[in-house]
């Protein structure tokens, strides 16, 4: 069976084939970096618009890299949510449109799911069950996975997200959007404990999260003094120190406390080289092994939708084939437990 992934939920146009007798069959991934630069974030009209102009040449480039037809495709996956509404609503009328012409099923699915997933598309893919430490720019999340579509939630932030944080950070310290690549760049130079910032949470005795009071102390550090550049990169190189800080002993604890051996880590802040770097040898130290997707389906792709939605048909879920779609902007990843499908709009 060969499915079409379309992932249009932010910022990134992503379109993918995977095949599940050959696997990824071919993938790309426009970014829409350049064109938020300007305003500091995403604009979501301009996102929408963008996706718009977008998802044809991107199909059209990935079936020829896979030297594939439209009539080999089976079914389509499309990010339903949660995003923003209008870059959800391109993708999904898309799917369901091109679904429709060609008379073949049409599958919403959880951007989440595609992320926490997305490790098995790797060349080494971890076993179920394991803890999977989602970590994007609107989650933090620690789950308990024990096959497809089977997650619990262990803890989450309670405020800010990781990669929210980082993204803040970088506006406090001056940089572009998006903030977690240019952070772990200034961090690079710096050194960490020159100055302090707090570990939120690390003591809890629970597996939340909470980043907001962080962003906070990092705009205290900037406001207090007037930093030169090497005190900015001693301040970014602490701020990514303290995340990764609490990242990485709430996920080992996780771990521990599930009596498991695996670790998965998905989303956009697990590209982050210094929280995998304390990660690989944290876990080493405790027998646990650690599962990163490939670097480049860390961050949005359509990759990681085009799988998840392989799965989900492998195990029986109902596609459309009559052109109906749904999106939904907002949708916890727990809800999936409940019905594995958007309520249709
Ligand atoms: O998963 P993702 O691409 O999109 C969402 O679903 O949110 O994650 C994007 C987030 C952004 O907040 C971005 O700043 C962060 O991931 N990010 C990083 C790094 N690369 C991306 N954070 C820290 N270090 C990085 N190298
Ligand atoms: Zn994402």
């Amino acid at each position: 069976m060969i499915v079409l992934g379309i992932e249009s939920s932010c910022d990134e146009t992503g379109i993918a084939l995977y095949d599940t007798e050959r696997g990824l069959r071919g993938h790309a991934v426009h970014s829409q970096v350049a064109m938020h630069e300007a305003y500091g974030g995403v604009v979501p009209e301009l996102a929408s618009r963008d996706h718009v102009r977008r998802l044809i040449p991107l199909l059209r480039k990935v079936l020829a890299e896979a030297q594939a037809r439209l009539e080999d495709i089976d079914a389509i996956a499309y990010t339903a949510g949660p995003g923003l509404a209008g870059a959800l609503l391109v993708g999904a009328s898309f799917a369901a449109s091109l679904a429709l012409a060609r008379g073949i099923p049409a599958l919403p699915v959880h951007h989440l799911e595609g992320h926490l997933l997305s490790p098995l598309l790797s060349a080494d893919p971890p076993d179920f069950p394991f803890v999977a430490l989602l970590v994007s720019g609107g989650h933090t999340q620690l789950m308990r996975v024990t096959g497809v579509g089977e997650y619990a939630l262990l803890g989450e932030s309670l405020d800010d997200a990781a990669g929210e944080a980082f993204d803040k950070t970088a506006k406090l310290l001056g940089l572009g959007y998006p903030g977690g690549p240019q952070v772990a760049r200034l961090a690079a130079r710096g050194q960490p404990g020159r100055c302090k910032l707090p570990r939120p949470m690390l003591h809890s005795g629970d597996f939340d999260f909470s980043f907001s009071g962080l962003k906070t102390a990092v705009l205290t550090a900037v406001r207090k003094q007037t930093l030169d550049d090497a005190g900015r990169a001693d301040l970014a190189a602490e701020f990514q120190e303290a995340v990764t800080e609490v990242l990485v002993t709430k996920a080992l604890a996780a771990v521990r406390a599930q009596n498991m051996q695996r670790l998965v880590v998905a989303g956009g802040v697990g590209a982050n080289l210094r929280l995998r770097e304390r990660l690989n040898t944290e876990a080493a130290q405790q027998g646990v092994r650690v599962y990163y997707p490939e670097l480049e389906l860390c961050t949005d792709n359509g990759a990681m939708i085009a799988f998840c939605g392989a799965q989900r048909l492998l195990a029986g879920a109902r596609a459309e084939t009559s052109g109906v779609f749904s999106v939904r902007p907002r949708w916890p990843l727990q809800e999936l437990m409940e019905s594995p499908l958007p309520p249709l709009c």
